[in-house]
């Protein structure tokens, strides 16, 4: 299996609770390395640009004002089949349907407050890590 890098998100009901620590540790224990992460402020542009692909969905709005409610962590995690690895160890969008000793299932509050996001193909982690990172901050 090849290393892979896929996109991630500690979004704002877990660093407005002060795990981002505890996430990053359930990530490193599951076997991806942290290459880049930067904490930042999302504006609502760039909420709804990132979130494209859900603007006919009824939530829409609502998840563009919760991820800029607060500070988020942006991040690029490196590991073998990364991009699926991550996805088992955030578990399902919803909490209430996720694995025990998944992040979502330890840490989330709802399925909009879920705490992570991660990217769905290999496909889409180039596009989103290309969103918010240069090349030059990705240090694997
Ligand atoms: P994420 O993996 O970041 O991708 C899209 C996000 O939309 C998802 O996590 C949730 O935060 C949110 N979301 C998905 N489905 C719903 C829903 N039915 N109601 C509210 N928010 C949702």
């Amino acid at each position: 299996m090849a290393v892979q890098r896929t996109f991630s998100i500690i979004k704002p009901d877990a660093t407005r609770r002060n795990l981002t620590g505890k996430v990053n540790a359930m990530l490193e224990a599951g076997g991806l390395r942290i290459v880049a992460q930067k904490r930042i402020h999302m504006t609502q542009a760039q909420a709804a640009s990132f979130y494209g692909v859900h603007k006919e969905r009824p939530f829409f709005k609502s998840l563009c004002d919760f991820m800029t409610s607060g500070p988020v962590v942006v991040q690029v995690l490196e590991g073998e089949n990364a991009v699926a690895r991550n996805r088992e160890i955030m578990g399902a969008t919803n909490p209430a349907n996720a694995e025990p000793g998944t992040i979502r299932k330890e840490v989330a509050e709802s399925i909009e407050a879920n705490s992570v996001h991660g990217s769905d193909s290999p496909e889409n982690a180039a596009i989103e890590i290309a969103y918010f990172f240069a090349g030059s901050e990705i240090v694997g």
